[in-house]
């Protein structure tokens, strides 16, 4: 197997997550330092904001920072002055808390979409077995879902936080610079919260997993019962699908209101602590006062400060709750991120410019722990058409596909003309197959643009042609919008012959040098199964041709015939 390049396989952390937007970060840590530092003005504005309003003696410095600070203003001065630095600190804090929303935003969005990019990326690069293995609901599931908790994981759990940890530091010194026993009384309860928050945050972890793991099986579902729909509709088993629904979104209802209900916590909880500390330092602040230890305003100042820091508290007890699942979400993402399955890739020999002649020594392939394959040598001569013949389940299918590198033999080699395969340069090889495979795996595109899927450069003149020798000229006369009639889902508008006619054309119109048809005639009518024996015959002028089928008849026109049986194989009269 190839070994991914450099990077790839490295796990996702959070620190590579945010390292790439570093830029977008430093914004946020920036606004958020703007944000801490107005919400701390606000509270310290607060004291003297009494004292000019209600006048009487001049301001004065918390005693143990007197001595270090110049003489406090007069009260006329602060009458003058503190409602323009209300205001002004008003302006900043707002103007931080909206740069701070957008920085993070952005940096969210940023770090979702690398994230969604890369997986992408990486599914791209995913062999057939792989996608088999992850389930492709599942995988869909990742790209949405686990994506988005990753997005909140890097916007409400580290800038959110961040924000929030800045104000509530900022908080502090403010509460701290007015009287360091107050904030010792107000503060000293909030250690004896650290056991409920972690506990808190571990019932969170739990639910908000088992939310998560229920949303992602209602979509499965979903995406499961619309694929199969007019089986459901078929076999009168609408019934059972509603029930099957019914129950997951049930079950989905539950996980999410068992969520809100642990999250509900954490309002009442940080308010009644917030009540605590407020209780206690006005308690202790009467008496301060009494002593003439402290002055009115200061404790306005403190208190101020206190209703301040609920917001912040909140908000750092919350991000608990994208923490945990971002974690979890985050795995799942590198779990894909790091498969080790992975297509081979370019880099090698240019394959041959004309017809290949293939040579398969002691091939074998193992798919999902079964040997699938065992030991098969068979020369697909240049220029001819060769037949694969052999029962369902034989092993045509993988062998085409060892042929294309979607699969790989755990032992054997396969030769091109006298090149190893694995030599050749993977990509401009696949580029050189015309392949119509099994299942037709048409899109949502207009017929035109289904035939031209990823064909080179001047294929657009070969359509018509490639229509015309698979009989697609008479279904395009029937189409509403000829070539530009959209298909539908998975082709949907066009009958099995028809779409099986389309996926032949697209071989077809890559100009291909090897041309590997997989039963190319299931789904085709008489007329057309004869039509298909000419055209066999025809492809093959300066092509190599292998033609799989279980069907004698067809494998009769072939100029040369591999049977096949268990993965093995076999003489002519053991086959089919
Ligand atoms: N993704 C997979 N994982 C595990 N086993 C697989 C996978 N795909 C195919 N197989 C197994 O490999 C064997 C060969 O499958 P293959 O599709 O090559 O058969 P085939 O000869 O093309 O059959 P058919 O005529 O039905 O198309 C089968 O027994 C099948 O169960
Ligand atoms: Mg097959």
């Amino acid at each position: 197997m190839t070994p991914p390049p450099d990077g790839a396989s490295a796990r996702l952390s959070l620190r590579g997550l945010l390292w790439p937007a570093r830029g977008r970060l430093a914004q946020v840590l920036t606004w958020s330092l703007v944000l801490a530092g107005a919400t701390a003005a606000y509270g310290a504005l607060a004291g003297p904001l009494l004292r000019a309003l209600f006048g009487g003696e001049a301001l004065a410095w918390p005693t143990w920072l007197a001595p270090h600070l110049p003489p406090p203003p007069s009260v006329s001065t602060l009458r003058r002055v503190t409602p323009a630095l209300v205001l002004g600190t008003a302006v900043v804090k707002g103007l931080a808390q909206h740069r701070h929303a957008v920085a993070m935003a952005r940096l969210g969005q940023g770090v979702v979409a690398d994230l969604r990019r890369r997986l992408h990326a990486r599914v791209l690069a995913l062999p057939p077995d792989a996608v088999t293995a992850f389930g492709a609901g599942d995988l869909l599931a990742r790209g949405t879902g686990d994506a988005e908790a990753a997005e909140r994981l890097v916007s409400q759990g580290v800038a959110g936080a961040a924000r929030d940890l800045l104000q509530v530091i900022a908080l502090l010194v403010v509460c701290v610079a007015v009287d360091p026993w107050l904030a010792l009384v107000a503060f000293g309860i909030y250690p004896l919260a650290f056991w409920p928050v972690a506990r808190f945050a571990r019932r969170l972890r739990r639910s908000a997993g088992t939310a998560h793991a229920e949303r992602a099986r209602l979509t499965t579902e979903l995406h499961e019962q619309l694929r199969r729909l007019p089986l459901i509709q078929l076999s009168g088993a609408e019934a059972g699908a509603a029930a099957r629904f019914g129950a997951r979104v049930d079950a989905a209802v539950d996980a999410a209101v068992r969520t809100a209900r642990v999250r509900a916590i954490a309002s009442p909880f940080t308010e009644v602590l917030g009540a605590i500390a407020l209780a206690g330092s006005l308690a202790f602040a009467v008496h301060r006062i009494d002593a003439g230890a402290l002055a009115a305003e200061h404790v306005l100042s403190f208190v101020a400060a206190l209703l301040l820091l609920y917001q912040p508290v909140k908000g750092l007890v919350r991000a608990q709750e994208v923490l945990q699942p971002g974690r979890a979400a985050l795995d799942r993402v590198d779990a894909v991120l790091a498969a080790p399955d992975r297509l081979p890739v370019g880099q090698g020999q240019a394959p041959p410019a004309a017809a290949p002649h293939l040579r398969l020594r002691g091939v074998t392939v193992e798919r999902g722990g079964r040997r699938v394959l065992d030991a098969v040598d068979a020369d697909v001569p240049a220029g001819a058409v060769t037949a694969l013949l052999g029962p369902n389940g034989a092993g045509k299918t993988t062998l085409a596909w060892v042929l294309a590198r979607l699969v790989e033999p755990s032992a054997g080699s396969v030769q091109v003309d006298d090149v190893p395969l694995a030599a050749l340069d993977a990509a401009a090889w696949r580029g050189a197959v015309g392949w119509a495979p099994q299942t037709p795996l048409l899109g949502r595109g207009t017929l035109r643009e289904n035939v031209l899927f990823g064909a080179p450069e001047g294929a657009e003149a070969r359509l018509d042609a490639a229509a015309r020798e698979v009989g697609l000229d008479a279904v395009i006369a029937g189409l509403p919008r000829g070539w530009d009639t959209p298909l539908g889902d998975d082709g949907a508008r066009l009958s099995g012959g028809e779409r099986q006619r389309v996926a032949l054309a697209r071989a077809l119109a890559r100009a291909p040098r090897l041309l590997v048809l997989d039963e190319p005639d299931a789904h085709l009518d008489a007329a057309g199964r004869d039509a298909m024996r000419a055209l066999v015959r025809r492809l093959a002028r300066g092509r190599t041709v292998l033609l799989v089928t279980h069907d004698p008849a067809l494998a009769a026109t072939a100029d040369h015939v591999i049977r096949l049986a268990h993965g093995r194989r076999v003489p002519a009269e053991a086959a089919a």
